[in-house]
């Protein structure tokens, strides 16, 4: 990737950047330089480096007449300022990448290549990574892996190197986010440079009152756990608190307040205020330790495991959760429309959360009670502000792929993140698309997130035939059609679930739909709405299923979304002799629900019409748990795009089933189950692959298997269903947390393939 890499400032963050850079073989030479020759011996002596530059001007030398040359500055704050004018100076063709933890002090630097009409070419990053110990003998080629890597783009820079820098991160196995760069120093100012001042000023006070004298021998836990960081090199420290003292005193003054306000409560002996506010604390800090509260912060992965054991006869009554789909479009719509829009039953989960926050992080003022949502929408155009960082879809595809649709008319730039699964799915679709209206979006990485939104607001209106069925592609392009000038006609291959343009026009714009024809034109106005999002039929559908393969199983599942894109599940079922009607029809605002009576039946295999398995494509998970709890063989076809949702759900499901003993067999676009007589379903273990519906599958098919279905790592039930443990033990599913009885080998599974 880099032909020479010259490192300046070989401690623990350079040595390490020099070790990982060749195990990843991104650069043909690494040649270190430090002021300290004990380091810069110890980095060649153990070969962390290629050659030792004698001096800053050599090193800087070696770099200079190459442009795919890169400096890398990994020096204490207070040396970088004089060492990059000099790399200005001397080296204008290089990349030059800078770690510190601060950057506000590198601004003005930015300004110096563009007011000499140089092609700025100084990228600063920030890998959140290190400890205590900063030399070159703690290094360790592993140490930027999963680690969050924050990259804030000068503002003269060129997007090339920014992207180039990017690449590099997430070549290093780094998670790669995007700040505003004054921004970055506000945060790091509250999560790390904060907790630094703190655990020293702790140490500085309890050596400094004389009567405390002492007490330190007698460290209790606490006390090492508060202040292991103050172990941590002072001259390193001394040098950020000075960088970034004005934002360092911003957080001080913030935190003294919090400090003012706990002692009062503390003085006021109100205890019970006191365990409000400890709890709330302690839940935050399960949050960011992403860990479920109560269970411990270091959890094994196990704690996410699900037990499922065989169960008597479902029987109840249940309301599932809001639908996600629709819930997502209502936050985006709510927010983009004028006025205040009043929401009800919103999912709120990990996925719908994901797009409200990113509105939050465009400025969006949003009241929530439980699933009660108060938009105060800003209107399509000059509302949004852009945002500081990255915006964080998570696991959701739906955000992605819509707010892509919704970013690229806005004026300001914009960069869209997501976790490991979502940045491994196909985004080129929405591109493509996108890109004919005149959106400019960069993508690296195989055309998948990141993705770096320019944002423009001369979007043309166009006609596009869809490749292949997908809500998701559909309605990014009409967010950016009501965006675009002109008008947008848009050709689906197969109906999908119309949720964006009923709730368009519930926000009173105009959407005509002739056949598989979509018809909009842009620069009309979103209006303030009501709305009520009725229970979701994909989470419902896990308990449909389970009701049909439990003999004596009776359940009636009330106000469910009936979209006619999503009742394949129903159809599917009926048509392998399930017993579910629909009662009580009727419409939420624009979209119809009924309740459900699902009882147990008999199921035989089918072979499924690929316009039902379009339509259900959501559930074809649990569709094959039924199948494989069914009279005969089950041939599903014309389900390829399983591949690439959030695991590659054909893989996943397969090899489940057969871990469980059941004949199946994967195809190209699908897969041939046989029944129970011929396999039934035992008890094992089973990998969900971090995939919330195949969790969900495997735990509905524990009720009818021979013994426990044990089913790994599912904590991504969440995104979609955060309710579901909670109901499937209402209708008498027996699912436990637990541990599994073997260890979790599988470095890789069901991914996905390009
Ligand atoms: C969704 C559309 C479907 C579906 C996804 C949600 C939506 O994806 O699988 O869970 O809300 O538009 P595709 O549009 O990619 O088929």
């Amino acid at each position: 990737m880099f032909n020479r890499v010259v490192v300046i400032g070989t401690g623990l963050i350079g040595g390490s950047f020099c070790l990982a850079m060749r195990k990843a073989k991104l650069g043909r030479e690494i040649i270190g330089y430090d002021i300290a020759n004990a380091s810069l011996d110890h980095a060649l002596a153990n070969n962390i480096i290629d050659r030792a530059a004698k001096d800053l001007d050599s090193a800087l030398r070696e770099a200079n007449n190459d442009p795919a040359n890169l400096i890398v500055l990994a020096l204490p704050l207070g040396a970088t300022r004089d060492v990059l004018k000099l790399c200005y100076d001397q080296t204008p063709s290089a990349y030059i990448m800078e770690l510190g933890s601060a950057k506000n002090h590198l601004l003005t630097l930015g300004s110096l290549w563009r007011r000499n009409k140089v092609e700025c070419r100084l990228v600063p990053a920030h890998p959140i990574a290190g400890s205590e110990n900063n030399e070159i003998g703690s290094a360790r080629a592993d140490l930027f892996d999963n680690c969050k890597t924050v990259i804030t783009p000068l503002p003269a820079v060129a997007t090339n190197c920014v992207e180039k820098i990017g690449e590099l991160w997430q070549r290093l196995g780094g998670d790669v986010f995007y700040m505003d760069l004054p921004f970055h120093d506000r945060v790091f100012a509250h999560t790390s440079h904060l907790p630094h001042f703190l655990a020293y000023t702790l140490m500085v006070s309890l050596q400094r009152e004389a009567h405390l004298r002492g007490i330190p021998n007698y460290s209790a836990g606490g006390l090492r756990d508060f202040t292991r960081i103050a172990a941590s090199d002072e001259r390193m420290w001394n040098d950020i608190f000075e960088v970034n003292r004005p934002e360092l005193l911003m957080a001080l003054r913030d935190f003294q307040q919090s400090l003012a306000a706990m002692r009062q409560i503390l003085q006021q002996g109100d205890t019970q205020k006191m365990q409000t506010t400890l709890g709330e604390a302690r839940r935050e800090r399960y949050r960011i330790a992403g860990r479920p509260p109560g269970a411990g912060l270091d959890v094994p992965q196990h704690q996410y495991d699900y037990v499922s054991a065989p169960t008597g006869p479902l029987i109840g009554e249940l309301r599932v959760d809001g639908d996600k789909s629709i819930s997502h479009r209502a936050i985006m719509l709510g927010c983009l429309a004028k006025g205040i829009t009043e929401i009800d039953g919103v999912l709120v989960s990990e996925d719908t959360l994901a797009t409200l926050n990113m509105f939050v992080a465009m400025g969006l003022n949003v009241e929530r009670q439980q699933d009660k949502l108060s938009i105060k929408g800003v209107g399509l155009q000059g509302g949004l502000r852009k945002p500081l960082a990255s915006l964080a879809c998570g696991n959701s595809g739906t955000s992605a792929r819509l707010m892509s649709g919704v970013l690229c008319g806005q004026t300001f730039t914009s960069y869209l993140h997501g976790d490991a699964s979502l940045t491994r799915r196909p985004m080129r679709r929405v591109l493509d698309p996108l890109r004919q209206m005149g959106a400019r979006m960069f993508a690296r990485n195989n055309e998948c997130l990141p993705l770096f939104i320019a944002g423009s607001n001369t979007l043309e209106g166009i006609t596009y035939a869809l490749p292949i069925a997908s809500a998701q592609v559909k309605s990014a392009i009409m967010f950016a059609a009501i965006q675009a000038r002109g008008e947008t006609l848009i050709k689906e291959p197969l109906p999908t679930r119309d949720h964006t343009e009923r709730m368009m026009k519930n926000f009173g714009y105009t959407v005509n739909c002739k056949q598989e024809t979509i018809q909009l034109k842009g620069g009309g106005k979103l209006n303030a709405a009501h709305i009520r999002v009725p229970t979701d039929i994909s989470s419902a559908a896990f308990f449909l299923v389970a009701a049909s393969i439990r003999p004596g199983s009776q359940l009636f599942v009330r106000d469910v979304g009936i979209n006619p894109g999503r009742i394949g599940i129903i159809r599917l079922l009926q048509a392998m002799g399930g017993k579910i009607d629909l009662v009580n029809a009727r419409h939420y605002g624009s979209e119809p629900i009924a309740d459900i009576k699902a009882r147990a039946a008999d199921l035989n295999g089918i072979q499924m019409p690929k316009e039902l398995v379009s339509a259900a494509i959501d559930e074809l998970p649990v569709l094959m748990i039924a199948a494989a709890c069914a009279e005969g063989e089950t041939v599903i076809e014309g389900a390829g795009e399983l591949r690439v949702k959030e695991s590659n759900r054909l893989e996943a499901m397969v090899s489940g089933l057969k871990k469980l003993g059941v004949k199946v067999q994967e195809t190209q676009d699908g897969a041939i189950i046989q029944g129970k007589r011929t396999s039934p379903l035992q008890g094992g273990e089973v990998d969900s692959y971090g995939d919330h519906r195949i969790a969900m599958s495997f735990a509905v098919a524990g009720c009818v298997a021979e013994r426990e279905i044990h089913i790994r790592n599912c904590a991504a039930v969440a995104t979609s269903f955060p309710n579901f443990e909670d109901c499937a033990r209402s209708i008498g599913l027996d699912i436990k947390h637990g541990p599994s009885p073997k260890k979790n080998p599988d470095a890789t599974g069901p991914g996905h393939r390009h």
